[in-house]
C-alpha cells in the first residue's frame, strides 16, 4: 500500500480539538486513514504527493440523518405549502404508494443518483432510512438497497401507519415489532420511530424501540418536530444516542438533553422548507447539549442533499457559529452515529475529506448556495 500526501492546504480544520486549525498544514494518508497531520514543512516523505493548492480543507460532512430510498417526488406539495398549506405527515403516504411501486432497480437509481450528490457537496458518511415500504417485503428491500451505499442503515417501519392498517395501528404496530423487524433487522444498524401526534405516541414508541434493541439495533427517535411532545425526554430518558428535529423544546426538554449523552440532531433544511420556526441552537449549546446538523434529505419535509446549506443556516437561523455548524456537521453527526473515526482528521481516522475552493472553512456559511466542495476523498480516494 502507497502513502499519498496532500499538501498544500492552506488552512486544515482537523476537528481534533476543537476547530484544531492549522495553516500550510499537509496529511499523509495510507490504508485510507490519517497517517500523519501537521505543518507542511514537517510531513514527512509519501509516495505520492497531491498539492490543493492553498485551499481549506475540512473533515467529510457527516450527514446522520436522511430517507434516501424512495421514488417520485412532492414538488406540487412544495408549492401548495409556499402558499400557505401547512406541512402534514399525511404527505408520506404519497411517496410510499409511488414507491411501493418502484421496481428494486429504480429505487437503486434513484438512491444512487442523491449519494452521488452529496458526495458532490462534501458527504462522506450519510445514515439512510428505510419508512417509505411500510410492508415486511418494501421494508425489508429499501433496507437492503441502503446498505449496498452505507454502514449506517436505519429501519423505520414506524415512520407513519400505512393506509391499509389505519383502522388498526395497534396490529401495524405488532407487525413493525413483530415479522417486519425480524425481516429488517439484518440489513440494519439502527431502529428509528416518528415520535409525534399523528405518528406514533410514547407508549408505541418505547415498544418499537425495545423490540429493536433485542434485536440488537441501537436507537434513535424522530420527536418534537411539529409540536412539542414527549419524544425528546423519552430519548434521554432511554439513553438514545440521538433524537432528531427538536424544533419545539420546553425547558425540561433542554435539560434533559443536557443531563443526558444524547445528541439533538437540528435538520434547519425542515425549517426552511416547511416554513417552521428554527429551535434554537444557541441555547442548546449553551446548556451543553451536544448538537449535530444533518440534512434529513426527503421528499417531502426537505428535499436538500446539501450539508453546506444546512450549515448555513444553522449559522443564519440557529445562533450557531461558523465553528460550532461546522463542528455539528462534522464530529456532532460522527457523535450521532456513535462513530469516533470519522468526523475528524486526527491521525489514525478514515481519511474522508472535502477540499473547498476557497481559503477557509468561514466561506461555508459566508457564500451560502455557491458550490464551494471541489474536491471529496473517501478512505483517501479521489471520488
Ligand atoms: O424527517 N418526520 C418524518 N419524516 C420525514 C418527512 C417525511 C416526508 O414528509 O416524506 C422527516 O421530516
Ligand atoms: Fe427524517
Amino acid at each position: 500500500m502507497t502513502s499519498v500526501a496532500l499538501t498544500g492546504i492552506g488552512e486544515l480544520s482537523t476537528q481534533d480539538d476543537e476547530l484544531g486549525l492549522l495553516h500550510d498544514a499537509a496529511l499523509v494518508v495510507e490504508h485510507g486513514r490519517v497517517a500523519w497531520v501537521g505543518p507542511a514543512a514537517q510531513a514527512p516523505a509519501a509516495d505520492t504527493a497531491h498539492d490543493l493548492g492553498g485551499r481549506a480543507v475540512v473533515p467529510g460532512f457527516v450527514d446522520s440523518h436522511s430517507h434516501l430510498v424512495f421514488a417520485g417526488d412532492r414538488a406540487e406539495e412544495f408549492a401548495a405549502r409556499m402558499t400557505g398549506t401547512p406541512y402534514s405527515a399525511g404527505g408520506i403516504r404519497t411517496t410510499v404508494a409511488a414507491t411501493r411501486a418502484a421496481s428494486d432497480e429504480q429505487l437503486a437509481a434513484n438512491l444512487a443518483r442523491l449519494v452521488d450528490e452529496m458526495r458532490r457537496q462534501g458527504t462522506t458518511t450519510v445514515e439512510v432510512k428505510s419508512g417509505y415500504g411500510l410492508t415486511v417485503h418494501d421494508e425489508a428491500r429499501s433496507l437492503a438497497l441502503a446498505r449496498q451505499v452505507t454502514e449506517e442503515t436505519t429501519f423505520l417501519g414506524a415512520h407513519v401507519v400505512p393506509p391499509e392498517l389505519a383502522d388498526d395501528p395497534a396490529a401495524y404496530v405488532d407487525l413493525v415489532t413483530g415479522p417486519m423487524l425480524d425481516a429488517c433487522a439484518p440489513h440494519a444498524r439502527w431502529i428509528d420511530v416518528f415520535c409525534e401526534s399523528g405518528a406514533f405516541d410514547e407508549d408505541q414508541a418505547r415498544a418499537i424501540l425495545q423490540a429493536g434493541k433485542e434485536k440488537g439495533l441501537g436507537g434513535r427517535l424522530h420527536a418534537n418536530q411539529l409540536g412539542p411532545g414527549p419524544g425528546v425526554r423519552l430519548a434521554c430518558e432511554l439513553g438514545l444516542v440521538a433524537v432528531d428535529h427538536c424544533t419545539y423544546l420546553t425547558d425540561q426538554d433542554v435539560d434533559a438533553l443536557a443531563s443526558s449523552g444524547t445528541t439533538a440532531t437540528l435538520l434547519p433544511g425542515v425549517e426552511f422548507s416547511t416554513r417552521s420556526p428554527y429551535p434554537d441552537g444557541r441555547r442548546l449549546l449553551d446548556a451543553g447539549v451536544s448538537v449535530a446538523i444533518a440534512s434529513d434529505c426527503n421528499p417531502g419535509s426537505c428535499f436538500t442533499s446539501s450539508m453546506p446549506l444546512c450549515l448555513a443556516l444553522a449559522v443564519r437561523e440557529m445562533g450557531l457559529s461558523p465553528a460550532e455548524a461546522l463542528t455539528a456537521a462534522t464530529r456532532g453527526g460522527a457523535r450521532a452515529l456513535g462513530r469516533t473515526d470519522v468526523g475528524h482528521l486526527g491521525v489514525g481516522a478514515c481519511a474522508d475529506l472535502a477540499v473547498l475552493d476557497a481559503p477557509s472553512y468561514l466561506h461555508l456559511a459566508y457564500r451560502p448556495g455557491v458550490p464551494l466542495v471541489r474536491e471529496t476523498f473517501v478512505r483517501g480516494r479521489l471520488t
